[in-house]
């Protein structure tokens, strides 16, 4: 059975100032000895079928700022799982779009120099464990585990956390969405200024199967 630490999405450079601290402090108070990254580790927003913010620099700078940002993370998590997000997968489906095999491509780990295992999905003691995509509704990650039949953990969805659930007189499963790491007032955030709902910074944490959630202090 193992302690797992659940990172949100970080959506790398627009992190919030201190959701490292957190989740190593978090990581710690748990005694993890796995690390699992929901998704979306980097933003990508110059790379993207929407419109940039006219004030973002380019997809260069972006880069480098993400580079920067990783640099300190694997510092603190050289072994870690990423299910990966829609937004790490950008230029993977825009080259598809343009027809461009994934043969021709980088992987993760050469285009960031990260030591992580990159993956769709993982399970963890019967908890599987994904960004999230496809999800729906005010409990996303709860819905999927409804529909699976199986403990889901889930980030993507960046204003949903928390853990949902349903107990049967022969088995029982929750479905947890992590929340998030992200910046709201960084620019490549600034879609949603208007939203009611704003991220709940937060991480996950799964002890021998049983999930909590633990928000960052603001
Ligand atoms: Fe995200």
């Amino acid at each position: 059975m193992s302690r797992v630490l659940v990172i949100g999405d970080t959506h790398f450079p627009a992190v919030k100032e201190g959701y490292l601290e957190f989740v190593k402090g978090v990581k710690k108070e748990y005694k993890c000895d796995t690390v699992v990254h929901i998704g979306d580790v980097i933003d990508h927003h110059c790379i993207s079928f929407h419109n940039k913010h006219p004030d973002h620099p380019g997809a260069i700078s972006e880069y480098k700022q993400a580079v920067e940002c990783i640099k300190e993370w694997k510092v603190a998590f050289k072994d870690m799982i990423v299910t990966v997000g829609n937004h790490d997968e950008r230029v993977r489906r825009i080259a598809g779009d343009a027809g461009i095999p994934d043969f021709y491509l980088r992987t993760y780990n050469e285009i960031y120099n990260t030591p992580w295992k990159w993956v769709k999905n993982t399970t963890i003691d019967n908890v599987f464990y994904y960004h999230g995509m496809g999800g729906s509704g005010m409990y996303p990650a709860f819905n999927t585990a409804k529909a699976m039949g199986i403990s889901v953990v889930a980030g993507h969805h960046h204003s949903c956390g928390g853990i949902n659930w349903l107990v049967s007189p022969m088995n029982a499963i929750f479905g947890m969405n992590v929340g998030s790491g992200v910046d709201r007032h960084h620019l490549a955030m600034k879609y949603g200024e208007d939203h009611i709902k704003k991220p709940v910074i937060s991480c996950g944490v799964v002890i021998n199967g049983s999930p909590y959630l633990e928000l960052m202090p603001l």
